[in-house]
Formats: C-alpha cells, sequence, structure tokens
C-alpha cells in the first residue's frame, strides 16, 4: 500500500481497496477522542491551513474542529474576496500557495474551478487536501460517507447504492470512482440535464464500477440499502458567488424522499446526504430509523482527523 505520509488527497480515483479500509482503522482509533469531545496533542506542533474560494460549512470546519481536536493549530481564509486572489491583484494559485506553504503543514482547499486543489499541489511543499474543486470531486466528504456507511452497514459489499440527485456533482463524481473498489452497485437517478456526463460514466466503465440508470425513486426504493443524496436544485459550482434566484423552483416527486417514500424502502436501508439540503429531503424524515445524515456530519470530523494526521505521518 502507498504510505498516505506527505500524500495528496485530491481523488479517489486511484485510491485502492486496501488504503479506504486502512484509513477506516485509523478513524476508528481517533473516533473516541470526536466522541469524548477531548483534544489530544498528537500534531499539537503542526498547522492547518484552510484556503476557502468557495462557501462552506462542514468541511471547512469539519477540518478545522478535527486539527483542534488532534492538538494542531489552524490558520486561513474562508472568503478569497478578502485575499489577493479575490481583489484587483486576483494572485494565482501557484503564488498564493507559495505563500501558504510557509504558514503551515497541511492545506485543505476548495475551489470553484475543477483541478485548482492539483494546482496547488503541483506548487506546494505540504500535502494539500481537496475540500471540493468545482464540478471535480469531493474526496473527503466520500471517505467519510463510506465510513459511515460501514460504521452502519458493517460491509461496503453486497449493497446498492441508490444515488440520487444532480450526478454531474462533486460527491457522485468521488462515490463512482470509490465504489469501483467494492462489490457494490451504483443506482444513478437523476433529471435528464443532470445526469453524468458520458466521459465520466467511460471512467466508471473502465474501473469497473457496476452501475445502472432509473428515472423513478419508485422503482428501486425497495432495493436500496443506501439512499444517496444530493439535491437537484443546485447552485452553479463553477461561479464563484452566487445570489439564489427567486424562481430556483421544486424537487420533481422522482427525486424526493418522504416518509410515504420511506414506507417502501427495505427496514434496514440508511439515508446519507452530505447536507445543505433543500426540498429533495424532508425534516419529517429526520425522525425516521433510516436517517443518517447526522452521524454522517459527526463522522466528517473524525475522518478529517484521520485524513490530516495520516497526511502529516503520525501513524508511520
Ligand atoms: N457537504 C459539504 O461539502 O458541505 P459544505 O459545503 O457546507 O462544506
Amino acid at each position: 500500500m502507498r504510505s498516505f505520509a506527505g500524500r495528496d488527497i485530491l481523488s479517489l480515483k486511484e485510491f485502492e481497496r486496501n488504503e479506504f479500509f486502512h484509513l477506516f482503522e485509523i478513524a476508528d482509533r481517533l473516533e473516541p477522542i470526536a466522541r469524548e469531545r477531548r483534544n489530544t496533542d498528537l500534531l499539537a506542533h503542526k498547522t492547518l491551513v484552510t484556503a476557502f474560494y468557495q462557501p462552506s460549512t462542514r468541511t471547512r470546519l469539519a477540518h478545522e474542529a478535527a486539527m483542534h481536536r488532534l492538538g494542531g493549530h489552524v490558520t486561513g481564509f474562508s472568503d478569497a474576496k478578502m485575499t489577493r486572489a479575490g481583489d484587483f491583484y486576483q494572485e494565482s494559485i501557484k503564488d498564493t500557495v507559495h505563500m501558504l506553504e510557509y504558514y503551515g503543514d497541511v492545506l485543505v482547499m476548495r475551489h470553484f474551478e475543477q483541478g485548482a486543489p492539483h494546482e496547488a499541489a503541483k506548487w506546494a511543499s505540504i500535502p494539500v487536501i481537496n475540500a471540493g474543486d468545482g464540478w471535480g470531486e469531493h474526496p473527503t466528504q466520500v471517505l467519510t460517507d463510506l465510513y459511515t456507511v460501514l460504521k452502519e452497514k458493517g460491509t461496503l459489499d453486497g449493497l446498492t447504492f441508490v444515488a440520487i440527485g444532480d450526478h454531474r456533482m462533486r460527491t457522485m463524481h468521488s462515490l463512482g470512482y470509490a465504489l469501483s473498489q467494492f462489490d457494490a452497485e451504483m443506482v444513478i437517478l437523476s433529471p435528464e440535464e443532470m445526469a453524468p456526463l458520458p466521459e465520466f460514466l467511460a471512467e466508471l466503465d473502465d474501473k469497473g464500477t457496476n452501475y445502472r440508470t432509473v428515472e423513478h425513486i419508485d422503482e428501486v426504493i425497495g432495493e436500496a440499502d443506501v439512499i444517496y443524496m444530493e439535491p437537484v436544485i443546485q447552485p452553479d459550482y463553477t461561479i464563484p458567488v452566487h445570489e439564489r434566484p427567486d424562481d430556483y423552483g421544486v424537487t420533481p416527486d422522482n427525486y424526493k424522499i418522504t416518509q410515504e417514500v420511506m414506507s417502501r424502502a427495505k427496514g434496514d436501508s440508511i439515508i446519507l446526504h452530505s447536507l445543505p439540503r433543500m426540498d429533495e429531503l424532508l425534516p419529517e424524515v429526520d425522525d425516521l430509523k433510516h436517517a443518517r445524515y447526522w452521524q454522517e456530519a459527526y463522522n466528517g470530523v473524525v475522518m478529517r482527523m484521520t485524513l490530516i494526521s495520516s497526511v502529516l505521518g503520525a501513524w508511520e
């Protein structure tokens, strides 16, 4: 297995099965720290730098919370407009990263451009973690999600993942790549205009991901082990700052999870949603035994503790 020390976490495309399980074992070791709300000194002399060019609640704060739990320090920005990258100078990623690498030991970047963290990694002498790049990927989210599935179902094999929502989304890409490493089926459900791009499906074919497409949740709700949700009402992720238009619409029933839909689901199926949500996942579902998105959010801290400590070589 490739070492995680010093490694960039940019994509799940090349992740191997044993690397997933290696991280999940470390997550199990670190989880009690988060559960007991303790801070340790594992990374007492290390600093995390966050560079967020796009809004985030969970990903940025989960990384920061993770670093605090590990006893490290945190610096960075959550609004590029207040940096030279976002003002008159439009400072390049190369120049920005050449600064940031002196300010800390690991860099977490979210950017509206696909491939921006990869560009950062070319110039950074410290590990770079992709916190979401345009429509590209969201590897730390999907590692969190698969860890949640493993904890809840006891396995990642033999499961049917019904992935509902905008399949141009970065989480759907990372999920599709990751599932190639497991004996799992990905059932794709999206509006036509949000269908996976042909080049992405070609990659899934190359990697051997087992997938099929359906048109309505009613076709598959009885088969789902994991209901993996993203909104179909989305901002354009390639735009750095957006304002929600008044006519953003409502989610068609095909892509919606309600109490009534869940009454036809397997008793032990689970619902994941990386959040934020719109009307595709109604608050009435929060009270059902199937809802696991709050557990998923908690695991987000555990997985970021795992990734930060791993790329900083704490387990070597
Ligand atoms: N799930 C997720 O990426 O949430 P944020 O946009 O709040 O980070």
